[in-house]
């Protein structure tokens, strides 16, 4: 049967080659085509990225303007789709209409399932980023009771979004440029983060030569946990579960009991034993969004105490676990008046920008074949059979 490398959780395995996003965990680095991530959230719209991502370069004026205006020929989702949202509960979990939506697409959108088409790929691939913020705000306001609102293409991509979340119809709404820019710096730290699990998912479920509405729909379903991006989800319920400084202490202590499943959600990381850089941005940037909007959030005293006495202490220490992009963000969320159960939506509508950018990689790579892990087997060697009624 051959040899193989028993690596559960693929700590030690390298999937495929990749030029998108380069890593240094123990630095604390992290690169988009080489580009540092501060310098792109700092400088670019999200969009900006988008176009580095899937093309390897930023764009000149004049193909920015030409990628803008390709997304936004496609931000409306077929008007049959409106239809699938009033299947769901109102008290669907918005990720687990994502998946469905999402993975519904391919039903509807066949000039652009051919994988082995260049166009079709291109086509398949502006969709899915034009159409995220679509779905993700209509699954907010099919659960809030309100009329979906249409995409406006007049509006840069975040600000459409939050537009598509928070207007309705019979009142102008006027996107706040403080609120437009924290959330396109948000997009920009979650857009790609080489290979995670969700990641992965999107390129084994494309290995099989899947069509890209599928691979993102499962690439949904992967990020939906908690060890995942249903991390920033996770990370306000528990900070409201602490409730108060004084609490602190007792959560971290149950973190460090072995005997204890609690774990500090939003600390620590597969790949980063050391600061996560986009960590750091999500702070700042939470920092200026709760000023700007002048509110004062007793969470973020609760979630910096519990930063401050983590960071202090041997365990964290010694098992390098620190603050992750999710760990801020939440708060970040709360102060827009983004509902938790959208958290992990919003980062699934920035991540796939990633996907599609790993998924066209990975289809025009001359090397790649199916994904078909191998396995220890643990299992009964050889058992006569038994007729049912002598067992
Ligand atoms: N709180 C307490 N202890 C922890 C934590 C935590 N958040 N994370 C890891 N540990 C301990 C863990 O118990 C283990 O201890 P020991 O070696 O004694 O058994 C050790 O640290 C290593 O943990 P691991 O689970 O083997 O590490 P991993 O690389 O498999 O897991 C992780 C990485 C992110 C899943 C994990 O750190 C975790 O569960 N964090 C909380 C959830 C979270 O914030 N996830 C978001 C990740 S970043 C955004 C994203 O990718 O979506």
């Amino acid at each position: 049967t051959g040899m193989f490398t028993y690596d559960p959780g693929f700590t030690s395995t390298g999937s495929c080659e990749s030029a998108i996003t380069y890593i240094d965990g123990d630095a604390g680095v992290l690169t988009h085509r080489g580009y540092n991530i501060t310098d792109l959230a700092e400088n670019c719209s999200f969009l900006e990225v988008a176009y580095l991502l899937l093309n390897g370069d930023l764009p000149n004026r004049t193909e920015f303007e030409g990628f803008e205006r390709a997304i936004t020929l496609h931000t409306m989702v077929h008007e049959q789709i409106h239809k699938f949202f009033e299947g769901f509960r109102r008290d669907a979990h918005p990720m687990a209409v994502m998946c469905g939506v999402v993975g519904g697409l391919a039903a509807f959108y066949h000039d652009s399932t051919d994988i082995d088409d260049a166009h079709h790929r291109m086509i398949a691939s502006h969709r899915l980023i034009a159409k995220m913020p679509t779905i993700a705000a209509w699954a907010h306001k099919y659960a809030m009771g309100q009329p979906l609102m249409y995409p406006r293409n007049d509006l840069r991509y975040a600000s459409d979004f939050l537009h598509m979340m928070f207007a309705v119809p019979c009142e102008p709404y006027h996107v706040s440029p403080v609120l437009s820019k924290a959330m396109d710096r948000i997009l920009i730290l979650h857009a790609d983060h080489e290979q995670n699990a969700s990641t992965s998912t999107v390129r084994l479920t494309g290995s099989s030569g899947a069509n890209p509405f599928a691979c993102v729909a499962a690439g949904i379903a992967s990020l939906w946990g908690p060890a995942h991006g249903g991390a920033n989800e996770a990370v306000l319920t528990m900070l409201t579960q602490i409730g108060t400084l004084d609490r602190v202490p007792e959560y971290v202590k149950r973190a460090k009991d072995k005997d204890d499943p609690f774990r500090l959600m939003g600390f620590g990381h597969r790949v980063y034993k050391n600061y996560d850089p986009r960590a750091k941005i999500m702070a700042r940037t939470c920092h200026e969004v709760l000023e700007e909007l002048g509110v004062k959030d007793p969470l973020l005293d609760v979630a910096m105490e519990l930063e401050r006495i983590a960071l202090e202490d041997e365990y964290f220490i010694e098992k390098k676990l620190y603050p992750n992009v999710d760990f801020y963000s939440g708060i970040i969320f709360k102060a827009m008046g983004i509902p938790v159960s959208m958290f992990t939506a919003i980062f699934a509508l920035a991540r796939t920008t990633g996907w599609v950018a790993q998924w066209n990689e990975m289809i025009t790579d001359p090397v790649q074949k199916i994904g078909r892990p191998r396995q220890l087997f643990r299992g009964k060697d050889h058992r006569d059979f038994v007729p049912m009624d002598k067992r």
